[in-house]
């Protein structure tokens, strides 16, 4: 209960005292609680003291090496190369600082690492305190009888992370834990899967390697008398059969002695509030306490980006002994339920595959997330929320946060909670087996335990999801395991991933499901004793696909699947995001570099063949025109490619199709880049979008018509992810490569779209469509189409092909011209073109921003789009850097 009416309650941290049970205004703990902050400069020397330098806390030893001048950019050229000794050698940070009397004298001190990347030995005042082994968990010690009057020594001795592993890896000699080391053209490390560290920091098929090593979140020490609470969490839970919320808080408390309190509970919005008598028990203890809402059917649900609103409430934790305040905190609430549906379908051997949050089914439409720096340290909150913004604005609803790069900072979660962002959270296992001795597992249950505690509260994670990709690399057998020894490695991975993993976040969190892999077959592959025949069966679960040979313009190669968590192309990054980390040699397509930066075996050449298929390739005689031709047609085909397979999974998931279908999720690998370098991302290094990422912004809008060819009969489905029912028609536009005015138009007649479905609206023989409208052939014309109901256009418009480009008749250069003009609301551009142009490109170099439209096929002689800047410019600067390139213009 609240104090009331009685003003004795006071706080002695802070200079006021509570009165009348007013707990709002409060934000920290007041039990006489001190903080200091160890993070700050420390000194950093290698293991033979031949360096010594000053040293960012959080940081890491690139960073400082970088920061002190003492190596270059890394990311800059062949650099990840050269300074492949930093992982290999030991590295030490060094601080001192003093403990005044006053923190000496409380009952308890503790010394707090938030994240010790990753193999250490922490010695204060050369009494060895702890060795830690993992990147993913926080540490602390009692420290309080180390301490000492006037300076006192904290270091931290890193041993390389590489030596780490392979020792790791000689360790365990009894059989082999593929794939033992990463192909050669990523230059990466070997045995990552040994050390509890950011998998991609050995290299990844699209990002280099930069094994790193330091103190990379805050160093602090806590003193206290009385307790101090860790961790808050609160999990709403809904009983459907009540109709009631409950939320379930707990409260990680360290507390010196058994401490006799009560513990007050409300959100005011909800007029909710309960009191607790309860005990802490000396030593970390979890307290749980669920808290009635009487008040449920006021509560407003979270809902995903397009289907609602995100409205938060906020729980006030408070605790008192003896009318003083021991503890008092707030916690941010959404509610909202998730369900993952697995259940038998009409006509479709298999079971469903989808997610219902409150009840509803919904569509995932979003991206995988990757790392978006090989120093975390380096990563700012600005680019973080830049990065999810421009995730919502092209209308996704979800990511994927994938299992080979970190949990990632808080900031990230609350980011996407407010933006209705849905979270697939991968555990950070990915492409591997592992190892299951003793001292791993219990690594890894502290790290589980430590991440589900913290993430829990977080609305926007839907699902855990125990592994990327380790159920189908056992499964189709990715690292030649002999079939004598596949038990063994059967029984590793259930050890690690179902009896730890999926054991601890069940006990832990009753309000979302867990899976085991992705891809996976979900209960059937429980069903097959946890690694399915065929973890990519497109009748269960989810699915990665990836071919980059099969023609992408081609719906007939994709799998129709449940849900569609990988797929995609990769493309290379804009000139001006390679510039600043190559000199003018590099720029050419044969270069040492372009070859260096392609981490994916063919890379580069799988990108040619697929773009060779429809487009002309770029041939200007100018070698510079070239290689930035080259670099447009390559997101030209990925975005072509991505937008015709996500068009295919959003138009197949009302339909069942030889037993095939009902998709609910399409989520392309990948959103983010790491470095500067060729990958399947559609933003690049730096936050600029690809063309890809434009494309997102219409394939993945709310309402959109998809147009595809069916033995030679052209259809139109309205896909529709609103919550109302729609009825609406097609209308298709004809033109000639030749011309701007419309051969014909042709409109359907309305038919009902039901909200959340895709509803086949048009279907005419191509040749019967061409015959009507006159003069056109397949190689002559084009169709433009959109949806429309009594109310205007729904959607955006979409365009098909009727043959490749590179085929086209009467494709001529349109000779755009753009004129940059500034107004109230910013920059637009206006452009003028003489003929219809496909995939019209505008770029301003390295001015960041975003165009509102870009990418665009330009079927009209003028179109205005307008520029967002993410720093001051100028019309003129903009006039200047702008260069606007089509289709046409690269050969
Ligand atoms: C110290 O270590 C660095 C980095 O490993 C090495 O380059 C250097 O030669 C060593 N110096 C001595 C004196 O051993
Ligand atoms: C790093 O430390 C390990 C363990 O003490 C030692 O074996 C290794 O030689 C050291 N490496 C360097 C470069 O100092
Ligand atoms: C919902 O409440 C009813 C009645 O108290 C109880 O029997 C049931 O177990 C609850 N369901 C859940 C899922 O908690
Ligand atoms: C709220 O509901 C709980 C559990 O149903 C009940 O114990 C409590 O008395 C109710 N509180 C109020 C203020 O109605
Ligand atoms: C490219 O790299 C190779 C191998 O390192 C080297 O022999 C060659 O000189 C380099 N070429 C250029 C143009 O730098
Ligand atoms: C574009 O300019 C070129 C060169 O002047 C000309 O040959 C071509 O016809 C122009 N294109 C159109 C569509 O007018
Ligand atoms: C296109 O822009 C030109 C030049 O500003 C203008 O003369 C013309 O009327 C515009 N055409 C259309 C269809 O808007
Ligand atoms: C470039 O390719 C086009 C299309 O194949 C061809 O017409 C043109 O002559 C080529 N130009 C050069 C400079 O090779």
């Amino acid at each position: 209960m609240t104090p009331r009416g009685n003003s004795r309650v006071c706080v002695f941290a802070v200079s006021f005292c509570l009165f009348s049970g007013v707990l709002t205004g409060f934000s920290s703990v007041t039990d006489r609680r001190q903080t200091v902050s160890l993070s700050g400069k420390w000194r950093l020397t290698n293991g033979n003291g031949s360096v010594s330098l000053p040293a960012e806390v959080p940081g890491c030893v690139h960073s400082a090496l970088q920061q002190q001048g003492y190596i270059q950019d890394p990311y800059f050229r062949f650099n990840d190369v050269s300074y492949r000794w930093i992982a290999f050698d030991n590295w030490t940070y060094t601080t001192t600082f003093t403990a005044s009397t006053q923190l000496r004298t409380k009952q308890k001190v503790q010394l707090v690492f938030d994240g010790v990347d990753t193999v250490a030995t922490i010695w204060l005042n050369e009494i060895i305190v702890w060795k830690t082994d993992n990147m993913f968990r926080t540490y602390d010690f009692s420290v309080r009888d180390l301490l000492k009057d006037g300076d006192n020594e904290l270091r931290v001795s890193f041993l390389s992370p590489v030596l780490y592993a392979s020792e790791r890896r000689k360790a365990h000699s009894a059989y082999r834990v593929p794939p033992e080391c990463p192909p050669d053209v990523q230059k990466g490390e070997c045995h990552v899967n040994f050390i509890r560290k950011e998998q991609s920091s050995f290299s990844w098929d699209w990002g280099p390697s930069f094994p790193t090593t330091g103190l990379w979140k805050d160093v602090r020490l806590e003193a206290f008398d009385v307790l101090q609470l860790l961790q808050v969490s609160s999990v709403p839970l809904y009983n459907s059969s009540l109709s009631q919320w409950r939320v379930q808080v707990e409260l990680l408390v360290d507390a010196v002695q058994t401490t006799n309190g009560r513990i007050t509970l409300s959100i005011a919005e909800l007029d909710s509030e309960q009191t607790f008598q309860t005990q802490f028990l000396p030593g970390k203890t979890k307290n749980s306490f669920t808290l009635h809402i009487n008040t449920s059917s006021q509560v407003k649900l979270w809902w995903p980006n397009g289907h609602g609103d995100q409205p938060v409430y906020h729980l006030a934790v408070g605790g008192f002994q003896d009318g003083f305040l021991i503890l008092n905190t707030k916690s941010k609430v959404y509610f909202r339920t998730v369900e993952l549906v697995q259940e038998p379908i009409v006509a479709s051997p298999g079971l469903s595959f989808y997610f219902r949050i409150n009840g509803k089914p919904v569509f995932l439409k979003g991206s995988n997330w990757i790392p978006a720096h090989s120093f975390q340290d380096q990563l700012t909150p600005a680019v973080l929320r830049n990065l999810l913004q421009s995730a919502v604005d092209a209308s996704m609803n979800a990511l994927r946060v994938w299992g080979g790069g970190v949990y990632e900072q808080d900031l990230f979660y609350s980011i996407c909670d407010e933006m209705g962002i849905m979270v697939w959270q991968d555990f950070m296992f990915a492409c591997a087996m592992y190892p299951t001795e003793d001292d791993f597992i219990q690594t890894v249950r502290e790290e589980v335990i430590q991440q589900v505690q913290r993430l829990k509260s977080h609305p926007s994670i839907i699902i855990w999801s125990g592994n990327n990709e380790n159920e189908a690399a056992l499964a189709t057998d990715w690292f030649s395991i002999p079939v004598s020894q596949r038990p063994l490695y059967l029984k590793d991975y259930v050890t690690l991933y179902v009896n730890n993993i999926r054991a601890i976040v069940q006990e832990e969190d009753q309000s979302r499901p867990f899976l085991v892999s992705s891809p996976t077959n979900g209960a059937e592959s429980e069903q097959e004793g946890w690694v399915a025949a065929n973890p990519y069966d497109p009748h269960y679960g989810d699915t990665h696909f990836y071919s980059y040979i099969l023609d992408c313009w081609d719906w007939r190669n994709f799998p129709r699947t449940r849900f569609a968590s990988e797929y995609g192309f990769q493309s290379w990054p804009s000139f001006s995001t390679l510039q600043p980390v190559s000199i003018k040699e590099d720029w050419s397509y044969t270069s040492n570099f372009t070859s260096h930066r392609q981490h994916h075996e063919n890379g580069n050449q799988q990108m040619l063949l697929q773009a060779g298929l429809h487009f002309h390739l770029p041939n200007s005689t100018d070698n510079l025109k070239r290689f930035t031709d080259t670099l447009y047609i390559t997101q030209v085909m990925q975005a072509q490619c991505v937008k015709t397979q996500t068009e295919f999974y959003r138009r197949s998931q009302s339909e069942i199709i030889e037993g095939k279908g009902h998709t609910m999720g399409a989520l392309y690998w990948q959103l983010n880049d790491i470095w500067q370098a060729p990958s399947w991302s559609s933003i690049e290094f730096g936050g600029k979008w690809k063309m890809l990422h434009y494309f997102a912004q219409s394939f993945f809008a709310a309402v959109l018509p998809v147009g595809f060819e069916d033995d030679d009969t052209l259809f139109i489905y309205a896909v529709s992810d609103l919550s109302r029912d729609l009825k609406l028609r097609a209308v298709v536009t004809v033109y000639s490569w030749t011309d701007l005015d419309p051969v014909c138009t042709l409109k359907s007649d309305p038919l009902p779209v039901p909200g959340g479905s895709a509803a086949a609206i048009f279907k005419q023989p191509v040749a019967a469509l061409l015959a009507g409208c006159g003069r056109c052939t397949r190689l002559t014309c084009l169709l433009t189409f959109h949806l429309e109901d009594s109310s205007g256009q729904q959607g955006p418009t979409n365009h098909h092909f009727l043959c490749s480009p590179k085929d086209a008749q009467g494709l001529q250069r349109p000779n755009i011209t753009a004129e940059v003009q500034e107004d109230k609301t910013g920059y637009t551009v206006t452009l003028h073109s003489a003929s219809v142009a496909p995939f019209v490109w505008l770029d301003v170099g390295n001015i960041p921003g975003r165009f509102s439209s870009n990418g665009f096929l330009m079927a009209s002689r003028n179109r205005t789009v307008s520029f967002t800047a993410w720093r001051p410019t100028s019309v003129a600067e903009l006039s200047r850097s702008l260069t606007v390139t089509s289709l046409r213009d690269v050969y």
